[in-house]
């Protein structure tokens, strides 16, 4: 804790004069007016979010209040008071730069750390009043901060229908429940997941091509709830079987024959043609420019997913003719 900061010296001293005087109250002394009550906002705080301690009740004819940290209204637990005629606001030694009095006595604590945990002292003093006024005590909790969750996954390139996967979530811990997301929806009710042990571990025993997520896991505990870096899998998948352009089968000497073979596939299929089973090249086009009927005969292309083991072929029939066609 730092020396004392520059707070004006007449008010400090005035101030000080006050508190030698409190009498240590533990609780609200107050007899003729309601309550006073201090009452934290959000109830639950967790590290780095913001607390305001909000004063209800507060008495008529103030002079002013100081904020104090801890149970005693010790000049180096001074936070920072209200000067109500003046309007002023004095920071003390244990100011960390991170709260705020308002006109009406609460007390806002940005940023909250573990070290603001704890009581605080709210030392009103009355205008006129010789007795020094009067101090409440308030404590508050913090909770711990969610972690960040995330996703391990036992293979992120799963084969389509083929690979079982298992999803799981870190940290584990038996404070939190754990949900999944696929596409934000969440895969509570989904009847393809199978939960083995715990909420913790996903386990789909299939993927199609369509579910490459992103997945999400989310903890919560009793007050909250964090999300995940979502995470997107790479299915492999195909070749499905492939398809032939143009698909007309007739042709006419002298012309040029372009055909192009597609097939769904990840990663993309290796493509080969063959002509009445020879092969003739690799590739995804054939093309024969000014065609003779001797190029008449079966066409196939085959394809072939090296990551997912599969092949495919498709072939068809071109007939080229000397003659015009009717
Ligand atoms: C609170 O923390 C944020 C992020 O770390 C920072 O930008 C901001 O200035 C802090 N506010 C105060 C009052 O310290
Ligand atoms: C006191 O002032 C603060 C800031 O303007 C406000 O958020 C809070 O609600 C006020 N408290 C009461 C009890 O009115
Ligand atoms: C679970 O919560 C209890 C009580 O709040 C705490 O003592 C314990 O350390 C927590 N466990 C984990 C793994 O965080
Ligand atoms: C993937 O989605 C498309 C379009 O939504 C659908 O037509 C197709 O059947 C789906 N494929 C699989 C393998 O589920």
């Amino acid at each position: 804790m730092g020396p004392l900061s520059a707070p004006p010296c007449t008010q400090l001293i005035t101030w000080k004069g006050l508190l030698l005087t409190a009498s240590l109250l533990n609780f609200w002394n107050l007899p003729t007016t309601a309550q006073v009550t201090i009452e934290a906002l959000p109830p639950k705080v967790s590290e780095g979010k913001d607390v305001l301690l909000l004063v209800h009740n507060l008495p008529q004819n103030l002079a002013g209040y100081i904020w104090y940290k801890g149970q005693m209204t010790y000049l180096y637990h001074y936070i920072t008071s209200y000067v109500v005629d003046s309007q002023r606001i004095i920071y003390g030694p244990a100011y960390s730069g991170r709260e705020t009095v308002y006109s009406n006595a609460s007390l806002l604590i940005q940023n909250v750390t573990w070290e603001d945990a704890g009581s605080y002292t709210l030392h009103i003093i009355k205008r006129g009043d010789g007795t020094g006024g009067v101090t409440g005590h308030f404590t508050f909790t913090l909770y711990p901060k969610l972690p960040k969750p995330y996703i391990t996954i036992n293979n992120l390139n799963p084969r389509e229908n083929k690979d079982v996967l298992t999803f799981t979530c870190e940290p584990k811990s038996e404070n939190y429940t754990y949900i999944w997301w696929l596409n934000g929806q969440s895969l509570l009710v989904s009847p393809r997941v199978k939960r083995p042990i715990e909420n913790r571990i996903l386990l789909l025993p299939s993927v199609t091509r369509n579910e490459t997520g992103p997945y999400q896991c989310e903890i919560r505990d009793r007050y909250g709830g964090i999300h995940s870096d979502p995470v997107t899998l790479n299915v492999l998948y195909g070749p499905d079987l492939p398809r032939i352009y143009p698909s007309f089968t007739y042709y006419r000497s002298g012309e040029n024959l372009y055909l192009s073979c597609f097939a769904e596939s990840n990663p993309p299929a290796q493509y080969s043609w063959t002509i009445n089973g020879k092969f003739q090249l690799s590739g995804q086009k054939l093309s024969i420019p000014q065609i003779t009927t001797k190029h008449s005969g079966l066409y196939a292309c085959s394809v072939r997913n090296t990551a997912t083991g599969k092949e495919s072929s498709k072939s068809m029939t071109v007939k080229v003719s000397d003659w015009i066609l009717p």
